[in-house]
C-alpha cells in the first residue's frame, strides 16, 4: 500500500510566492524530520511539488499567499506564505491535523 504524502504547491503567481512557499516547506519537512516516517506500521514519504494552477485561484491570486493540496487526504489549504511552513508542517504532517486558519473550502 502506497501512503506516500504529496503537497501540490500552485506557483502560478506573478509574485513567485509559491516557489518560495515550496521551498520553505522542503526545508521544514527536512528539518523537522519528517521526510520519511512509519505511520500505522508503513513507510510514508513526504514530497514537495510545484504544480500551475489547483482551480483555487481565489486563493491565490488576490492574498500575499499561495494554494496548496495535501494528498491522500485532499486537504486544501489557501493563501500560505512561507512564514506559514514550519507551523503547517509541524501542525498536518507532525501531529496529523489540519492548520485550521489556512483552510478553505472550495
Ligand atoms: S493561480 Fe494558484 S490555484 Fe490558480
Amino acid at each position: 500500500m502506497n501512503t506516500d504524502r504529496r503537497l501540490f504547491v500552485c506557483v502560478n503567481q506573478k509574485s513567485g510566492v509559491g516557489e518560495a512557499v515550496a521551498k520553505a516547506l522542503k526545508k521544514e519537512v527536512k528539518h523537522q524530520g519528517l521526510k520519511k516516517q512509519v505511520v500505522d506500521g508503513h513507510k510514508q514519504r513526504t514530497q514537495i511539488q510545484t504544480c500551475d494552477c489547483l482551480d483555487l485561484c481565489r486563493q491565490c491570486k488576490k492574498g500575499h499567499g499561495a494554494a496548496l493540496i495535501v494528498y491522500p487526504e485532499g486537504t486544501v489549504y489557501g493563501n500560505v506564505r512561507p512564514a506559514d511552513a514550519a507551523e503547517l508542517v509541524a501542525e498536518h504532517l507532525g501531529r496529523g491535523h489540519a492548520l485550521k486558519r489556512l483552510l478553505i473550502d472550495e
